[in-house]
């Protein structure tokens, strides 16, 4: 199976013209990878506009989360079918981020849930092997994130996240991802050293040269 390398923009930039820019040189530095290998999840407001002007195949579109419910009275809450609707294939699902703002695990399996029902490929993180989802069919991705490692650069030892990742596939039925400070340096390790099949970037996603580096690091073009 090809590497998964996901780009997760998190609140940035603030403009669509900035997202514009950056998601172009991205694109232009990977004009030579293969079809589904990069996803990158921009805010919600800049899916659609990037989506429409992009004419490329190499990259996915990806929510950095979704609602758990498919329409109705939920203010604010963006639904799977919309984001489906949108062209999105891919949704990031209880980011620590959102847990920390009060995401429940409940609530992260719900939307696991919601978006595999709607066609999405659900990006499902974790920080610890409880938050693992049981007893789900369909094709979804865990991303082991470990909190002293996001935005923090400081990686996990890929020894250490080894160990991580063979006690989660104990677990559960899906590829794993690593997340936590990958830069284009360590990017190789955690796929080669470490056995995981993809990677979840957060800040070096936002700097087109580094991102491009880290997809040439594990990607054969
Ligand atoms: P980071 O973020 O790469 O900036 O550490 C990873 C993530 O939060 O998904």
């Amino acid at each position: 199976m090809k590497p998964l390398i996901v780009g997760n923009w998190k609140m940035n930039p603030q403009s669509f013209d900035e997202a514009l820019k950056i998601f172009s040189e991205i694109a232009e530095g990977l004009k030579i990878v293969r079809e589904g290998e990069v996803v990158l999840c921009p805010s919600f407001v800049h899916i659609f506009g990037l989506g429409s002007i992009y004419k490329g195949k190499t990259i996915a579109f990806g929510a950095q989360d979704v609602f758990w419910e498919e329409k109705g009275a939920f203010t604010g809450e963006v639904s799977p079918l919309m984001l489906r609707d949108l062209g999105c294939r891919y949704a990031i699902v209880g980011h620590s981020e959102r847990r920390a703002l009060g995401e429940s695990n409940k609530n992260a399996e719900d939307k696991l849930k919601a978006a595999l029902k709607a066609g999405l490929t659900p990006i499902f993180c974790i920080d610890k092997l409880s938050q693992i989802p049981r007893n789900i069919r369909g094709k979804f991705f865990i991303a082991y994130e470990p909190l002293f490692a996001i935005g923090t650069g400081k990686p996990c030892p890929p020894a250490k996240a080894k160990k991580m990742r063979i006690l989660i596939e104990r677990k559960v039925k899906a590829p794993v991802l690593y997340g936590g400070s990958v830069d284009s340096k360590n990017a190789a390790s955690y796929i080669k050293e470490a056995g995981y099949r993809g990677l979840l970037v957060g800040g070096a996603s936002l700097k087109p040269k580094e991102f491009v580096k880290i997809v040439r690091a594990v990607v054969q073009p």
